[in-house]
């Protein structure tokens, strides 16, 4: 398949829509771990809107992510700007696919955890919350390296539809 020369409208709004909202998990996140907590301290859970906006919020991230993959699939994505090292285009590949799996297992270990009550499902949501939090990091700490020092012009391919 011929790669396009850069991401569609949809790809765009949708890798944005779900920044927002895996920010959000991280902002609002006390309410869910104080409810974990006393469940597990046997206390009863009263319906509590912030908590159910993490339980939807994170599984909407899973349902978009799923969209996100169909649509790589579909339409691919544009090839690594020509200025990039091969083992800078290696890292921000497997830094991509990376994202797509803990877009995919925060929400399922989260479920998992919360639905089914199981402990060792919340120590896997646990640590892979640092892991995402440190791979945004890395994603963001290459884009400004994009911008400032290769001047690829790489967060224009994720502002503007090809
Ligand atoms: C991309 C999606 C998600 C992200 C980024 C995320 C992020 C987080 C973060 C940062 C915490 C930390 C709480 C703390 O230590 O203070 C947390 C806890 C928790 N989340 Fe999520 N979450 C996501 C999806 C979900 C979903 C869909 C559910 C349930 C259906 C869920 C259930 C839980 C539970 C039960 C805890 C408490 C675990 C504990 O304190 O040991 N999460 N989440
Ligand atoms: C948790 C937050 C984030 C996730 C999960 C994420 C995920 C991704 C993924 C999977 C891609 C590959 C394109 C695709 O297949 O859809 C991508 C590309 C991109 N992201 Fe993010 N991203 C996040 C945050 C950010 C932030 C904060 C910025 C701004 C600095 C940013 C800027 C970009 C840019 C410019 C690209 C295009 C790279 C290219 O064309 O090679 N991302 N992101």
């Amino acid at each position: 398949m011929a790669r396009p020369t850069g991401y569609t409208r949809t790809q765009i709004v949708l890798h944005w829509a779900v920044v927002g909202l895996i920010a959000l998990q991280y902002l609002l996140h006390e309410p869910i771990a104080e409810a974990w907590d006393a469940w597990r301290g046997g206390a009863e859970i009263a319906f509590d809107p912030l908590v159910a906006q993490h339980v939807v919020g994170g599984l909407l991230v899973a349902a978009l992510a799923a969209w996100r993959l169909v649509l790589r699939f579909r339409h691919g994505a544009p090839p690594p700007p020509e200025a990039e090292h091969a083992a800078l285009r290696a890292a921000s590949h497997a830094a991509h696919w990376s994202f797509y799996a803990f877009m995919l297992l925060m929400p399922l270990s989260g479920a998992v955890a919360w639905f089914a009550g199981a402990q060792e499902a919340a120590e896997a949501h646990n640590v892979m919350k640092i892991a995402l939090l440190a791979l945004t990091g890395l994603h963001v700490a290459a884009v400004i390296f994009h911008q400032v020092v290769l001047k690829s012009g790489v967060l224009s391919r994720m502002r503007r539809p090809a």
